[in-house]
């Protein structure tokens, strides 16, 4: 395993839209080790590849403590509801902001070993699912800030 170096806001890469999954190699299952230890490591709760400078379609999220969701190929099938919380990225170091998001969203994923997954969060987990794919998309949260705040919350 290995913590890898997490580019910051202002990196085209971060802009750019990742490649699916195609076939879940060893090079794969590291990476997502990699993600969740790096992820660990700077206290976020969620990691994309692309911030990792990997352009493929794989996140992590760790809302609740010991609980990691790790996203092969992640697609929100459904979302419903409105929230406006303070979100952050580890992308953007130190800033937050207030977002507008679904309350509630429900993604489908493939699992490290190839196993199709449905997962419906609310609240902050939500939050999370909606982040870590829009960084898959080449999209960032201050694409869907309604204001600035400043604090050390990170995403
Ligand atoms: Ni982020």
């Amino acid at each position: 395993m290995a913590i890898l170096k997490i580019l910051k806001f202002g990196d085209p890469t971060l802009r750019k839209v990742c490649r699916p999954v195609t076939e879940i190699t060893p090079r794969i299952t590291m990476l997502l080790d990699d993600m969740t230890d790096t992820m660990r490591v700077n206290e976020g709760c969620g990691l994309a590849a692309s911030q990792v400078g990997v352009l493929r379609r794989v996140a992590v999220i760790e809302v609740e403590d010991g609980v990691v969701y790790e996203m092969i190929n992640p697609k929100i099938i459904a979302a419903e509801g409105h929230q406006e919380d303070v979100e952050g990225c580890l992308s953007n170091p130190g800033e937050s902001g207030i977002t507008s998001r679904p309350e509630r969203v429900t993604v489908e994923y493939t699992d490290r070993n190839g196993e199709m997954c449905t997962l419906t969060g609310e609240g902050l987990l939500a939050r999370a699912i909606c982040h870590e794919c829009d960084h898959l998309d080449g999209k960032l949260y201050i694409d869907v800030q309604i204001r600035p705040v400043k604090d050390k919350k990170k995403r």
